[in-house]
C-alpha cells in the first residue's frame, strides 16, 4: 500500500481507482490549489503525488518528500514541474497525454469562430439595448474560407485544429521549431499557438513577433500564457499592430482584477477551459491514475512526460 497525495478533488473515478488498488489516498479539499505549505505537508510522507498544473513541483518540493516515487500531472503540459530535478532524484513523471487533444482543438475552434464573428460583442450588444435594427454594416466579421491559418507547433493538438479548420476552407500552414516563425507570421490572418511552454518557447510571441503579424491578424492561445509576452500583446492590441486575440490562457492565471489585459481592445478571454469537458477531465484523471499505478508497481508509466531538456 502506498500513500498518494492528490492536490485537488477530480472528476471521474481516478481517486476511486487508486483506493480500489489498495492505496491510501489523501485529497486536498476545496476549490483552490493547496498553498505551498499545504503541498509540502501533503507530500511529506507520500509515495506518490497527483499534481495539477497549478502546483509547482520543483527540487525543493521533491526534497521535502523523501519517500516520493512518482508524480503524475493532471495535464498534458508539465511546465509546472522541474523535470530535470525529478530525473536527478530518479522520480518518474507522467502527463495526461493524448486524451485532451479533441477537447482543446474544439475550444480553439470555438475561440476562432467567436473572435472572427464578434460573438462576445454581439451578445453584449443584443442584451444591452444596442441591437436597434438589422444593420448592413454592423458586427462585420471575418470570412473563414480562404483565410490563412498558421498553427504554431507540429503536435497532435495543432493537427486536430487543422483537421477542424480544413472543412471551413481555411488555408493551413504549420510552423515548428526549425521554421522561420516571423516569415510565417507575416503571411497569416489567424495564428493559433499549440507548442508547449519551455525555455525555448517562453515569450516566443514577443513584440517583434507581433510586429511581424498583419494588422488584422487574430492570435489564439490555448497552450500556456507564458508563450506570449503578455505586456507586448496588450501594447500591440492597443496600437493596432494586430487586430484581435482570443486567450484561453494568460500569464499569470488568473490575471488579477486590475490586470491591463482586461482593458486590451478586441481581446476575448476565457478561464483556461481547453480540456474542460466532463469526458476529457475524467480521461485525464484516468491517465494520471494509470501513470501512478504503473510507477508504484515498478513499471514504466504509460504516458511519461517528455525527457528534461539537455543541461
Ligand atoms: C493541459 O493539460 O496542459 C491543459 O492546459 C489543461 O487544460
Amino acid at each position: 500500500m502506498a500513500k498518494i497525495f492528490v492536490a485537488r478533488a477530480l472528476p471521474g473515478n481516478a481517486i476511486q481507482r487508486l483506493r480500489e488498488a489498495g492505496h491510501e489516498v489523501t485529497v486536498h479539499g476545496g476549490s483552490v490549489p493547496p498553498t505551498r505549505e499545504e503541498l509540502v505537508a501533503g507530500v511529506a510522507e507520500a509515495d506518490a503525488l497527483l499534481s495539477l498544473l497549478t502546483d509547482r513541483v520543483d527540487g525543493e518540493l521533491l526534497d521535502s518528500a523523501p519517500q516520493l516515487k512518482a508524480v503524475a500531472n493532471f495535464a498534458v503540459g508539465c511546465d509546472n514541474i522541474d523535470l530535470a530535478a525529478a530525473a536527478e532524484r530518479g522520480i518518474p513523471v507522467g502527463v495526461a497525454a493524448h486524451v485532451l487533444t479533441d477537447a482543446t482543438a474544439d475550444l480553439t475552434m470555438a475561440l476562432l469562430l467567436a473572435a472572427a464573428r464578434n460573438i462576445p460583442e454581439g451578445e453584449r450588444d443584443a442584451r444591452e439595448g444596442r441591437w436597434k435594427t438589422w444593420e448592413p454594416e454592423g458586427w462585420l466579421g471575418r470570412e473563414l474560407r480562404g483565410a490563412k491559418l498558421l498553427i504554431i507547433g507540429r503536435g497532435r493538438i495543432g493537427q486536430a485544429v487543422a483537421d477542424r479548420a480544413e472543412p471551413f476552407g481555411m488555408q493551413i500552414s504549420f510552423a515548428g521549431r526549425d521554421d522561420d516563425l516571423h516569415a510565417a507570421l507575416a503571411e497569416a490572418d489567424i495564428v493559433s499557438i499549440h507548442c508547449p511552454l519551455n525555455e525555448q518557447t517562453r515569450h516566443l510571441i514577443d513584440a517583434a513577433a507581433l510586429a511581424a503579424m498583419k494588422p488584422h491578424a487574430l492570435l489564439i492561445n490555448t497552450t500556456r500564457g507564458g508563450v506570449v509576452d503578455q505586456a507586448a500583446l496588450i501594447e500591440a492590441l492597443h496600437a493596432g499592430t494586430i487586430g484581435s486575440a482570443a486567450l484561453d490562457v494568460t500569464d499569470p492565471e488568473p490575471p488579477p482584477a486590475d490586470d491591463p489585459i482586461y482593458d486590451a481592445p478586441n481581446c476575448l478571454i476565457v478561464p483556461h477551459i481547453g480540456s474542460a469537458t466532463a469526458t476529457t477531465r475524467a480521461a485525464m484523471g484516468n491517465c494520471a491514475a494509470d501513470n501512478l499505478l504503473a510507477a508504484l508497481a515498478g513499471d514504466p508509466m504509460p504516458t511519461p512526460a517528455p525527457p528534461p531538456p539537455a543541461a
